[in-house]
């Protein structure tokens, strides 16, 4: 079962977030992650920038309600359809004004929102980018991550109906397999497209854009700096996913993460363990980030 899902390769494309005040946490995120706003027909605010696109939309502080994943041709998609119907999912309808009416999605155990679809090929395109350091700077949208308070129901959600490759599993107990606290899955040969937290609640946890390389997190930390926004955690190393990192947060308090030098594993590979104690998983060089 595991290999069959069709859902392969997918790459994480957009997700919406909401605020009570869109105008102002857009504006954020053009000067600090480098996006151009573009007014979609729905009221939306669409924001894109080099590799990366994100809707940001009225309502609470916190919710983010769905993230989608671009498959890579129709035939794709039907072939993901037939899966979904044969899984005994119920498909909802498509909630992104950036992919084809007939883009798919599922809701899982926490009620996120994943949908899978083609994008819509006559949206606004963004400006040329010369002269605007933000825009310029290369960081791909990469992975979502959120956190739960219902980890085995989400791992069997991900595992077993979607078919998604587990890469990584950090456990409270390293002799113990059933006591996973954090689970990272691929949807392509990139080590995590999204993961999930084990905590006290479901809730929103981060996403990130992938760089070019050290010297582009540099560059990005730099153009933070002189936002006066200040690192929140890093710069280190991923043990889990072997990437470079450091993250900020968004004035609503949401983690963005900056990441380079993510690892590619082969569609064959089967999940390594972590010992959650030593903190290594989520950080070789330094201090973790334990949620609660
Ligand atoms: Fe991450």
């Amino acid at each position: 079962m595991l290999h069959e899902s069709p859902i392969w390769p997918a790459q994480l494309d957009h997700f919406r977030i909401d605020a009570p005040d869109p105008s102002s946490l857009a504006e954020f995120y053009c000067k600090a992650i480098g996006y151009e706003i573009s007014l979609l027909e729905n009221g939306d605010l669409f924001l894109q920038g080099q590799g990366r696109r994100l809707i940001i939309g009225k309502g609470e502080t916190h919710k983010r309600p769905y993230h989608a994943f671009r498959l890579q041709s129709r035939q794709q998609l039907d072939e993901v359809r037939s899966f979904l119907q044969a899984q005994g999912i119920n498909c909802l309808e498509n909630p992104s004004p950036l992919f084809e009416r007939d883009s798919l999605a599922v809701v899982d155990p926490d009620g996120w929102v994943s949908v899978f679809g083609l994008s819509r090929s006559d949206l606004p395109s963004r400006k040329a980018s010369n002269n605007r350091p933000p825009l310029s700077m290369p960081g791909r949208l990469q992975h979502i991550v959120v956190a739960t308070s219902n980890l085995e129901e989400m791992i069997a959600f991900y595992e077993k109906t979607l078919a998604f490759s587990p890469s990584d599993y950090v456990l409270k107990d390293i002799n113990d397999k059933a006591s996973k606290h954090v689970a990272f899955w691929r949807t392509d040969e990139e080590h995590h497209s999204f993961a999930a937290f084990g905590a006290s609640s479901s809730r929103h946890d981060h996403h990130a854009y992938e760089t070019s390389g050290w010297m582009a997190i540099r560059d990005w930390a730099d153009h933070f700096a002189n936002l006066n926004v200040p690192i929140w955690w890093g710069p280190g190393r991923h043990g889990a996913g072997n990437n470079l990192f450091f993250m900020i947060e968004d004035p609503l308090g949401d983690k963005i993460e900056i990441s380079a030098e993510i690892e590619k594993l082969d569609r064959s590979v089967g999940p390594r363990w972590w010992d959650g104690n030593d903190g290594k998983a989520v950080n070789l060089w330094g201090a973790g980030w334990a949620r609660d």
